[in-house]
């Protein structure tokens, strides 16, 4: 039976690359700002309904390593957002017991943000429902090559052998080391590409693109991407076949 071989559930983990703040207010013709402001309440919607149909690990890419060349105007401004959120969403994490991370170089953001994600972080480690994982100053590829460092630093001081070197290993020098990889890539806005996130964990997730620009992204566009990844059939490299004998036992 070909149902037997679909998802028939949700994604474990679910990744968003959240795109079109900026086109989305300038349609409006409204300063770009404004779009990163509706966006915040698109996180709000989003992360709560994740909560609701039991989504375990949410991750948001939020700003990359390559936003930071962006106008200085508009980073200060995400900046003062992205604290802004923290500080209101903690209450809110502590009622709905979801946990807060963070992943990227935290070195490179200013102090207060820093200290403001350090205390969610915190606050709510013991916290064992959703994972909330916010992808910050994060490159995949800067992530790869810290990852090579400190493989190399560990073998040098006779820490690691060569040969113990493995996927599951080598995943744990990443920032990502405490979650499992991705099931579904959610990119809004029409773009169809990775923007160095997650290169390594995205290995066999499932794309979704919608041409929606994030701070028009609801509820209804995020079952109606969850509804697609449970037609989807992932093969892991194998055939249909195997994995209808698979599942049959
Ligand atoms: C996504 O929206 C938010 C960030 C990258 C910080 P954009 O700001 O990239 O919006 P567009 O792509 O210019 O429309
Ligand atoms: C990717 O969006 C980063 C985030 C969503 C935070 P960008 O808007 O920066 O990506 P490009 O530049 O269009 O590839
Ligand atoms: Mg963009």
């Amino acid at each position: 039976m070909a149902d037997a071989v679909l998802n028939g559930k949700l994604p474990n983990h679910l990744a968003i690359i959240m795109d079109g703040n900026g086109r989305w207010a300038q349609a409006r013709m409204l300063p770009r700002i404004m779009g990163h402001r509706k966006g915040v309440q698109t996180v709000r919607l989003i992360v709560e309904e994740c909560t609701k149909v039991g989504i375990r690990f949410l991750t948001l890419f939020a700003f990359s390593a390559e936003n930071w060349s962006r106008p200085k105007t508009e980073v200060r401004s995400l900046m003062s957002l992205l604290k802004k959120y923290i500080r209101l969403e903690v209450p809110r994490m502590m009622r709905n017991n979801t946990r807060f991370r963070v992943i990227g170089n935290r070195d490179d953001l200013p102090e207060d943000v820093r200290i403001a994600l350090d205390d969610a972080m915190a606050v709510t480690a013991g916290n064992s429902g959703m994972t909330l994982t916010l992808a910050l100053s994060y490159g995949s590829r800067q992530e790869i090559l810290q990852a090579a460092k400190a493989v190399a630093a560990d073998i040098v001081n006779g820490r690691l052998l060569p040969a113990e070197l493995t996927e599951n290993s080598f995943s744990d020098y990443l920032y990502t080391a405490a979650l499992p990889d991705p099931d579904l890539l959610i990119r809004t806005s029409g773009e169809m590409r990775i923007s160095n996130f997650m290169l390594w964990q995205l290995a066999y997730a499932e794309l979704y693109f919608t041409e929606v620009n994030w701070p028009d992204f609801g509820r209804e566009e995020l079952h109606k991407a969850l509804n697609d990844y449970r037609l989807r059939e992932r093969r892991f490299g194998l055939t249909s076949d195997q994995l209808r004998s698979v599942i049959s036992g």
